[in-house]
């Protein structure tokens, strides 16, 4: 009998058919799952993705709490308007430590994944304040109450043990000057700027928000943005053979 008929013969019954499915569909489901087991991450770790400083883990909240992703997704795909308009497309590794992550699926506004570095801080405040003064065109939601709110202090160093909790790597040091740091890198002249830079080597000490006086969440959703994208150097990046 050849391979052929004998297939014949399982199709024409459906007990020995549906047997044979879930042979086939187990092993599939064992190749797949049994790995997932024993791999601590299946996450291919890049030089330079670090956690968030406090200061930009505060803005970070501050973009939850907004709803900034109702409008903005943080996830480039590998197509090529999207890397030519945006830059590298989005790796793993980028959001590994996004408790919860920003990728989002509704683009109103641009793709944010990219934008550290793009603009100024002075142009990120004007824009945040009333995004028609330098885009008149914009739908965007002005945001100038951010200017005003002094950055609340009292939940920093919890939001660095939850995020402990679920993995990222900070050190208990980190942990324990969580509110130290936040106010040191919205303000060049504080006395705890070189403690901050030996925990956060790669970090920006700014006064983000042209206000020196006061530490306010304009300081910390502009730091976050500002260090958006920008962890990973790509020069050394192949994007074109990467491209679909
Ligand atoms: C109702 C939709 C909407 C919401 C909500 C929204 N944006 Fe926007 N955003 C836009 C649109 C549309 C643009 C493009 C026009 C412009 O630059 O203002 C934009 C542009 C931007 C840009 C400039 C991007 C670039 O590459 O030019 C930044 C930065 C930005 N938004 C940040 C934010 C942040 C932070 C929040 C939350 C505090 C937010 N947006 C909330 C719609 C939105």
């Amino acid at each position: 009998m050849s391979l052929f008929n004998k297939h014949a013969f399982i199709e024409k019954n459906s007990i020995v058919l549906v047997v044979g499915i879930l042979v086939v569909v187990s092993i599939g489901g064992l190749v797949e799952i049994a790995p997932l087991f024993y791999l601590d991450s299946t996450i291919e770790e890049v030089d330079g993705v670090r956690p968030y400083t406090p200061l930009e883990l505060a803005g970070r909240n501050v973009y939850v709490r907004e709803g900034c992703y109702l409008c903005h997704s943080q996830m480039i795909r590998p197509m090529r308007d999207e890397i030519e308009r945006y830059g590298h497309f989005t790796l793993a590794a980028e959001s590994m430590y996004d408790h919860p992550f920003q990728w989002g699926s509704k683009r109103t506004g641009p793709d944010l994944q990219r934008v550290g570095g793009r603009y100024s801080d002075a142009w990120h405040v004007e824009h945040l304040i009333n995004p028609r003064s330098v885009v008149p065109t914009s739908v965007m939601p002005g945001y100038p109450f951010l200017a005003e709110t002094p950055l609340s202090e009292n939940a920093i160093r919890g939001h660095l043990e939850a995020n402990v909790m679920v993995g990222v790597p900070y050190t208990e040091e980190q942990v324990a000057a969580a509110l130290i740091d936040m106010r040191a890198q919205a303000n060049p002249n504080d006395d705890n700027v070189g403690d901050f830079q030996e925990r956060y080597p790669s970090a920006i000490v700014r006064d983000y928000d042209g206000n020196p006086g006061e530490v306010t969440e304009m300081d910390a959703l502009v730091a976050y943005l500002q260090v958006l994208g920008t962890m990973v150097d790509f020069s050394t990046f192949d994007v074109q053979s990467n491209l679909r």
